[in-house]
């Protein structure tokens, strides 16, 4: 229905790590209306228990809902690993998360591995990348377990989030957890959390020119604009000789958060306007939706 296609697509994030798929998502989908919700008050999830993070996820994705989506992105790779099934049994909508795409690139990327893979100690402990990466996906053959290697990196997130990006002691905790996977001779690293990007070229310095980094942003662009295609849900002003060049971008944030103009826009690549804040009370009754 024509009602359905012009509805916006929804992305989440516990913070604003999300806004680098967001980016992605605009690059790709330029004539999509997005709306975008970090849950800026309760970030972070990635050092947080399975339980608390679903019950966040469906509170951020009821809020979307609620917004009128016509898809939502987790765009948070710890949410995706604890709560995507969940999300996309409970939603009346699609539900689209960072990881599969993130395997999908890495297992094109390798030259056969090892592949390694960073991420909150949640996205890790879940255990999720490695299943993917075991066990493939249709023609991408999967890895034996001893070509998997994966390193929690907890400190990354506050370090990004406080625009620590060029300093000394990023580069220090960055050798630190990163020290195992070159020695290990990873081939390919998936920066599986949406904070890492920002860290690509430090990252890139450390593991050496050989190893490709894959971040999720691009590959989940391209999958949402696979699955929108498929079920006949892109918008038709904004095809090719379409008369809609730009969509919105509309931002919704549980708290606003220091320096958030400066960290947002360096996320984003642009400055963000048009934020509005949700009360955790809202949260709550979208969690019921
Ligand atoms: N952006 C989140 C992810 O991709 C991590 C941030 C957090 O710990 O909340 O996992």
């Amino acid at each position: 229905m024509t009602e359905d296609r012009n509805r916006p697509i929804g992305v989440f994030d516990s913070g604003l790590g999300g806004l680098t798929v967001l980016r992605a998502l605009h690059r790709r989908l330029p004539c999509e209306d997005l709306v975008y919700f970090g849950d800026t008050a309760r970030v972070p999830y990635g050092t947080k228990g399975a339980r608390t993070v679903r019950d966040f996820a469906r509170q951020d994705a009821g809020l979307l809902v609620g917004l009128g989506v016509k898809l939502v992105v987790v765009a948070c790779n710890t949410a995706s690993a604890f709560a995507l099934d969940h999300l996309q049994q409970i939603l009346p909508v699609p539900v689209l998360g960072v990881i599969e795409p993130g395997v999908d690139a890495a297992l094109r990327a390798s030259r056969g591995g090892p592949v390694g893979v960073i991420g909150t100690p949640g996205t890790i402990g879940s255990g999720r990348y490695q299943e993917g990466l075991a066990q493939g996906l249709p023609g991408l053959p999967g890895l034996s377990p001893d070509r998997i290697l994966v390193g929690e990196c907890p400190l990354l997130v506050p370090l990004v989030e406080a625009g620590w990006v060029e300093h000394p002691a990023t580069d220090m905790i960055l050798e630190t957890y990163l020290e195992p996977l070159r020695t290990g001779g990873v081939d390919t690293l998936i920066l599986g959390c949406t904070h890492y990007p920002l860290l690509k070229g430090q990252i890139a310095r450390h593991m050496g020119p050989d190893v490709a980094l894959v971040d999720s942003a691009e590959s989940l662009a391209l999958a949402a604009e696979t699955l929108l295609a498929d079920l006949d849900l892109r918008r038709r002003d904004g095809l090719t000789g379409g008369e809609r060049p730009s969509g919105s971008l509309e931002f919704h944030l549980s708290d606003i958060p220091w320096k958030f103009a400066e960290i947002g826009a360096r996320f984003l690549g642009k400055p963000i306007t048009d934020v509005r804040t949700v009360s955790l009370e809202e949260m709550e009754a979208a969690g019921r939706l």
